[in-house]
Formats: structure tokens, sequence, C-alpha cells
């Protein structure tokens, strides 16, 4: 596995293998990778000749009151992973290589921004949006690989790729969890043993309102929430963010939730907050 850090040579050696009619999958991640991340590396290793998964912590991305300090960075054990999982380069840039000084571009998707975790992290879309649109011209990739369990990002990416004819095919992979549902994140390790175990209510309350729904049990959209919020409100220090049905798609809010829907829901325990959505299909 090569280590790029050079946004130039980076490119370069993107446009060599295009030339050459390879076709790249790339796999963008802010790396702690997990089972989740790897998850995509695999689906594009079965599907590409290339291989590129980048590690850039976007600043641009976090809101100044969030978490870029504290999040986790575990490049060598990345690295070791990456290689294990048979990934052909792992671009690596720096924020001076991907920011640097007169930096001053940006690509928002105001209609998708309107809903979910957009009101609340006003930038961070934009943040996304940016440095995937500079990714994707710096690793030309034919595939790219997002998980669905950020849904809102792979909207707002889906979206930027049709509205500016990027020529990537963006493929949405299923969320991974552990054992006992909770979805696997880089910010499970903030958990507390205690907070860990309570965690599990956030996959308990999206599996309880995906069986209201299709069981026709509940149609309207403020007593499914309040119902959910009975669920939630049981964790200690916690925090509801919002408990949301929405179209899968547009991510309107639903008053009446008919089929096909999506739940997604984001609350804090303790100090940390998670996100987490299903598909009422
Ligand atoms: P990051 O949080 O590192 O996630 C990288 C990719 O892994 C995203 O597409 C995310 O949806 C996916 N992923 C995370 N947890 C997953 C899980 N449990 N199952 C399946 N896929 C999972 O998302 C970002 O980084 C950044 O916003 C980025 C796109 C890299 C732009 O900076």
């Amino acid at each position: 596995m090569r280590i790029i850090r050079s946004v130039a040579e980076m490119q370069t050696n993107a446009l060599h293998l295009q030339a050459q009619n390879q076709s790249i999958g790339f796999i963008p991640t802010m790396g702690a990778l997990h089972e989740g991340h790897l998850a995509l590396v695999r689906r594009a290793r079965d599907e590409n000749d290339a291989v590129i998964v980048s590690i850039f912590v976007n600043p641009m991305q976090f809101g100044p009151k969030e978490d870029l300090i504290r999040y986790p960075r575990t490049l060598v054990r990345d690295q070791a992973a990456l290689k294990k999982a048979n990934v052909d380069i792992l671009f690596a840039p720096s924020t001076e290589e991907m920011y640097p000084a007169g930096f001053s571009t940006f690509v928002d998707v105001p209609s998708l921004n309107k809903t979910l975790c957009g009101p609340l992290r006003p930038h961070h879309f934009r943040g996304v949006a940016t440095v995937v649109a500079k990714l994707f011209q710096i690793v030309q990739p034919t595939r790219s690989y997002f998980g669905e369990k950020d849904i809102q990002q792979v909207r707002v990416i889906d979206r930027m790729i049709e509205d500016l004819r990027i020529p990537t095919r963006l493929i949405a992979c299923p969320t991974v969890r552990e054992k006992d549902g909770l979805a696997v994140s880089s910010r499970n390790r903030f958990l507390s043993r205690k907070e860990r175990e309570e965690a599990v209510k956030l996959y308990q309350a999206l599996y309880l309102g995906r069986e209201l729904v299709s069981q026709k049990i509940m149609t309207q959209s403020k007593m499914l929430v309040k119902r959910l919020t009975g669920v939630l409100a049981t964790i200690p220090h916690s925090k509801i963010d919002y408990i949301a049905f929405v179209d899968p798609l547009t991510l309107e809010p639903m008053e009446k939730v008919q089929r096909p829907a999506l739940l997604a829901i984001a609350i804090w325990i303790g100090k940390t907050r998670l996100i987490d959505n299903v598909v009422i299909s």
C-alpha cells in the first residue's frame, strides 16, 4: 500500500490510473477506522481495479463548539487495517495541503440542510460537500462508497454529484452494527460502560418506530415521536436532538407517516452525540 500525502501527487497518480482504464473505488474517511469503514473498503475492493482510501479529519465540517480536537486519531492502526484489506493507496493529506492559504470556495446544498442535523450543525454539510468535492477532483473515483448511517450526508453528496455532473457513482452501503444493534461509530469509544449499555435504546427506538409504522399501529408523526421519546428519555444524562420521520429522498418531515419513510434520531448520551436511522420500506 502506498501512502500519499501530497494533493498533486495523488491527483497525478489518479489521472494515470484513469488513463490506463483502471476503475477507481474511493472511500473518504476521517480515520479511526472500524468495521463500518472496512465494510465499505471490502465492497470497493470487490468492485474496482484500484482502491483508494482517504483519511482527513476535515476541520471545515466541525462547528466551533464541536469535537475536532477530541476526534480520535489512530493513523498507525488505520494503516495496518488498510494494508490488510488490500488497499492500493492511502491518501492522508495535512490540513495545509487541503486548505492552503487563500482557500475560499464552498459547495453548499441548502435544500438538504433544512432538516435533521442541518439546523443543529449549520455549516457541517457545507464542510462535507466542499471537502468531498475537492477529494473527488483529486482522486477521480469511478465509484465512491458512503455509509447509510450518515444518510443526510449520502443525500447531500448524491445531490452534489448530480448537480455538478461529477463523473463518479455513489454507492450507499448498509449500516454495520454491533451485536446488540448499536451502529458502529468512531464516537462509541467515548461512551462509558454504563452509557454504552444504555445506548442500545437508540437502536430499540428505531426498531420500535419501524414496527409501529409497518404494522400500521400509528401513523401520526407527533404520536410516534412521543412514543419513542418515552423510550429514549429513560437513558440517564441524555438529550434528544431530534426524532424525525422524513421522506427518504428529500428528507422533508412527514406529518402522516407513510411508507417509504426514514426514521432518523440524534441523541446526546453524556458528552457523546450519536446518530442513527432506519428506512421503513
Ligand atoms: P467518517 O465518519 O470517517 O465516515 C466515513 C464513511 O464511513 C462514511 O461514508 C460513513 O457513513 C461510513 N460509516 C461510518 N460508520 C458506519 C457504519 N457503522 N456502517 C457503515 N458505514 C459507516 O463521514 C465522514 O467520515 C466524513 O464526513 C467524510 C465523508 C470523510 C468527509 O469528511
